[in-house]
């Protein structure tokens, strides 16, 4: 009569086997990756050209769900919730990290149930608006935006996105505030932008640089201490009257939390090879960005960095005051 122990420890080994020959066999069907904002956009952006390259190194189908929707935290709480079987990422940005401050009642722990696959690139914004605001330089915006106040209309893609906390960011440097507009995704947001139905914005260059060198909006400037050398007209806002405004939009690639190893290290690994990949390289130049340096597509790195972003940002955000219920 085999002891209860030993059944158990075989049962163990049975169950533990089973699912290191799963994740040794991962993928065997396509991955989805949520893109927690609307389609068109720079998150979605990054996602594609990542996915793309992804599923060449992983042969399965990497696909793009958009889940938009309270500043991407709806997106983040679907794939919380998702089976950690490696079949439902999360390609997010910094607002996985500004949601801890901004929403009373997240659905989800943002540290604790996801796991970190690793980060991705560094997007810097660009202070854009419509084609026919009158201020013609970074200089008059400021002065227009403080004369007209509530009068500005301020696009975003919900609380929580990059584009709500660089505008944020913005109307506490200038001691004003606009009327905001929040979309599901800055790619609405911009439709609206071209078609005049809203004034400015703060987005990033993946989804600006087409259209300030169509000249079909205006720019006043970057949101990174140094200038993006694909826009090379464009000063910083730090040279350009508001001193020390710095904001860019780290992205990074996330499992629900219990991910197995193997299944971890594998789409770390095609991440890698994919941020190596000439076409994604030279697409993320021409957007005015790069992919960031490989130590940090790393999962304990990008996890590091994921708390140390929550513990920068919450002071900040609870100092402006704003939340989400
Ligand atoms: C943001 O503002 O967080 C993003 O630009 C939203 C998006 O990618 O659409």
């Amino acid at each position: 009569m085999r002891s209860v122990k030993t059944v158990f420890m075989a049962a163990l080994a049975t169950t533990l086997l089973a699912g290191t020959a799963l994740a040794q066999d991962y993928p065997t069907k396509p991955v989805t990756v949520v893109v927690p904002f609307a389609a068109g956009g720079p998150t979605d952006t990054v996602a594609r050209l990542v996915a793309q390259s992804m599923s060449k190194t992983l042969g399965q189908q990497v696909l793009i769900e958009n889940v938009g929707g309270a500043g991407g935290t709806l997106g983040a709480a679907r794939v919380a919730k998702s089976p950690n079987d490696g079949y439902t990422l999360l390609l997010h940005h910094i607002g996985h990290a500004t949601a801890v401050a901004l929403y009373r009642k997240l659905p989800y722990n943002a540290l604790t149930d996801f796991q970190t696959i690793g980060l991705i690139t560094d997007v810097p914004m660009t202070i854009v608006a419509k084609a026919d605001l009158p201020p013609k330089t970074m200089a008059e915006l400021i002065d227009y935006v403080k004369a007209n106040k509530d009068k500005v209309s301020l696009a975003n893609a919900g609380i929580g996105s990059a584009s709500h906390l660089c505008g944020m960011m913005l109307m506490s440097a200038l001691q004003t505030q606009a009327t905001t507009v929040a979309y599901t995704g800055t790619g609405p947001a911009m439709n609206n932008l071209l078609g005049g139905q809203v004034d400015l914005m703060c987005d990033q260059t993946t989804n600006t640089t087409g259209q300030i060198k169509g000249g079909k909006i205006k720019a006043y400037s970057v949101t990174t201490l140094t200038k993006v050398p694909s826009l090379p007209d464009l000063p910083t806002a730090d040279s350009a009257g508001l001193k020390g405004f710095e904001v860019a939009v780290w992205h990074g690639l996330y499992a629900p939390k219990g991910t197995a190893e193997p299944i971890v290290n594998k789409l770390n690994a095609a991440l890698k090879v994919a941020l190596k990949d000439p076409t994604v390289v030279q697409r993320f130049a021409d957007l005015g960005t790069e992919p960031v340096p490989e130590a940090k597509i790393d999962p304990k790195a990008h996890e590091a960095f994921v708390k140390a972003e929550v513990d920068k940002w919450s002071p900040v955000i609870k100092a402006a005051g704003e939340y989400a219920d």
